[in-house]
């Protein structure tokens, strides 16, 4: 770890407070002139840290950049590794990459402040710019087929929903399998991705990608989204004061949690809007209506076709609309 990362985790730890410099030299074992220059950078870089010849240095309670040192701290399992990009294609696919070349252990995570090409579902792209949203990538290990990897993905939906209500005081809707909506809006996605053995059909691990609005500019959103698409929060400023780092720290925390459990948690079954609703269902390019009655123990959405033919439909295999009423 660098002189440089090691203040700023010790000013992420305990900001707002008055640090010396010196004390701070004495901890890292450096010199008070490394220090300095350590401060200078992360001022360059865009840290508030303020600094006073005898008052030692602050980071201003109203800081709010993504860094790893910050998100870790927040971590419950310290043991993956954290990457934060100013701006990457998609952190679903550094991920992948991290997971495979670097062999990075579950828990590990990808995080951008944009995404120049977020993948959504069915070959559909994110919409990701820079002051909107959290863009992370969450490697896990899970033991099991590629059959069981729908858990994990109601998995994810319940992680976020916690972390938002706790963090934000938010409560969420779900709709199946794996949109958050707040006030009619879709304001989180969720891409899970998994490597299999081709033989034994076990997964070699996931990547779950995590698109969560914290605010969208309506001016500047693509004409397709609006209406469809939302944020946890009407004003930019007010999305401004959510502490981003610990935010995703905590949906890390859940999705760990909720991952280690492998069943349909109650909150999944509880806020999904969808069942009890009649709803039309895309499938190869053709819409039917249908009647979603419930969410199976696996996590399959089981409807009655217009028929009386009852079917659990699988997570990729269709697109979902609630029907108007
Ligand atoms: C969807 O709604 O269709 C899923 C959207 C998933 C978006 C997230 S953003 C972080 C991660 N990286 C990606 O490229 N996609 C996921």
């Amino acid at each position: 770890m660098t002189v440089k990362s090691r203040i700023l985790e010790i000013l992420e730890r305990k900001k707002g407070q008055v640090l010396s410099g010196e004390a701070l030299a004495e901890e890292l074992g450096c010199t008070r002139a490394a220090v300095w220059k350590a401060v200078k950078s992360l001022r360059e870089e865009g840290y508030p840290i303020e600094a006073g010849s005898n008052r030692g240095y602050t980071l201003c309670p109203g800081s709010n950049l993504l860094s790893q040192e910050a998100i870790r701290l927040h971590l419950k399992n310290k043991t993956g590794s954290v990457w934060v990009c100013r701006e990457v294609s998609s952190t679903n696919q550094e991920a992948k990459r991290a997971a495979l070349e670097e062999n990075a252990p579950a828990g590990s995570l990808v995080v951008a402040n944009s995404q120049s090409a977020g993948r959504g579902r069915r070959g559909r792209y994110f919409y990701s710019p820079e002051k909107s949203g959290l863009y992370m990538s969450v490697i896990l290990r899970p033991e099991g087929k590629i059959s069981d990897s729908l858990v994990l993905t109601t998995s994810a939906a319940v992680a976020v929903y916690r972390a938002v209500e706790k963090i934000c005081g938010i409560s969420l809707e779900i709709k199946w399998v794996n949109d958050l909506y707040f006030q009619g809006k879709k304001v989180c996605g969720i891409l899970t991705e998994a490597v299999t053995d081709f033989e034994s059909g076990d997964i070699e691990f996931a990547v779950v990608g995590i698109g969560l609005n914290l605010y969208v500019e309506k001016e500047t959103l693509p004409k397709e989204l609006l209406g469809i698409v939302g944020g946890l929060y009407s004003g930019k400023e007010e999305a401004g004061k959510v502490d981003k780092n610990l935010l995703i720290g905590e949906i890390v925390n859940c999705l760990m949690e909720e991952a280690e459990r492998n069943e349909i948690s109650e909150i999944y079954i509880e806020r999904n809007f969808i069942p009890g609703n009649k709803i039309l269902i895309c499938e190869e390019n053709k819409i039917r209506e249908a009647y979603a009655e419930k969410i199976c123990s696996d996590g399959r959405l089981l409807i009655q076709e217009k028929s009386g033919e009852k079917r659990a439909l699988s997570y990729g295999e269709v697109s979902l609309k609630m029907q108007e009423k």
